[in-house]
């Protein structure tokens, strides 16, 4: 099963996207999580560092294919394959993949072709996989997100977060791209604000998975630049997260 988190910046991302991977750990599942987002921050959220991204990978073979150190008749995909899977960070939890971005002017496309080769590519080795996706619907056009599974939109209660997954929403059908399942997760919502704002997306078309307050943890973790996989089970965050991937679980 493929999830992609989307949504407006700053909306939650990458909050759900390490909630989530939390809620799957120690129950025997193999786990990839993705960062797909250029301006990163995935592995912060899973208490990771990651030195290499496969941007950094595509920079070194460009770079060695420029100086002549590789011969002209090696397979560049092969080797390019190869150092992905020498990027691939492995924990006893689950595997990470950053994609990062091209250094300088360069066309990000590159990035997002491999991207795709990858998900397909290891879809097979994984029960699980979750990317954490750029901000805004780039990867809808890019395509980047096309042989997911399920599209979870994140939002905060502001009308600009509600349109970008309203757009996502459209432009996927727009581009064809048929989801098995879309859902929209409410974030940051002020108590007795549930129904209302789960009545609002509900008329523009859009199926509510769960709602997350604000929380005042998180709020403390991110001060304090601590990993958000290592929020305690009982926080309010973490509850609601792992409410919705049991919604996600039994609808599949
Ligand atoms: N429910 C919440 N309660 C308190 N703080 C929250 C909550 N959800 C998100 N935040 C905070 O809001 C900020 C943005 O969240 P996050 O980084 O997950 O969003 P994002 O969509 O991944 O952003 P970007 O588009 O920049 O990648 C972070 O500082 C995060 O800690
Ligand atoms: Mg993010």
């Amino acid at each position: 099963m493929i999830i992609a988190v989307s949504g407006k910046g700053g909306t939650g991302k990458t909050l759900v996207s390490s909630l989530l991977i939390k809620s799957l750990m120690g129950k025997g599942k193999d786990i990839l999580a993705i960062d797909a987002d250029p301006d990163s921050n995935l592995p912060e959220a899973l208490g990771i560092h990651v030195d290499r991204s496969v941007g950094d990978v595509r920079e070194e073979l460009k770079k060695d294919t420029a100086e002549g150190n590789i011969p002209p008749e090696a397979n560049k995909w092969d080797i390019l394959d190869y150092k992905i899977m020498e990027s691939l960070l492995e924990t006893p939890e689950f595997d990470l993949m950053v994609m990062g971005r091209p250094e300088g002017s360069g066309c990000y496309c590159a990035v997002n072709n491999i991207l795709r080769k990858i998900i397909d590519r290891l879809s097979a080795n994984y029960d699980i996989i979750i990317i954490d996706t750029e901000a805004g619907l780039e990867h809808l056009s890019r395509r980047t997100t096309q042989n997911v599974d399920i599209i979870l939109m994140v939002t905060d209660p502001s009308k600009r977060g509600i349109l970008t997954a309203k757009r996502i929403e459209e432009l996927s059908k727009n581009l064809d791209i048929s989801f098995k399942r879309k859902y929209l997760i409410l974030n940051r919502v002020k108590p007795g604000k549930e129904d209302e704002l789960t009545r609002e997306v509900n008329e523009i078309g859009l199926e509510v998975a769960g709602i997350i307050h604000e929380d005042e943890q998180v709020e403390n973790y991110d001060r304090k630049g601590k990993a958000l996989i290592e929020l305690p089970d009982d926080s309010q965050a973490f509850k609601s997260i792992s409410q919705i991937m049991e919604v996600i679980l039994k609808k599949i």
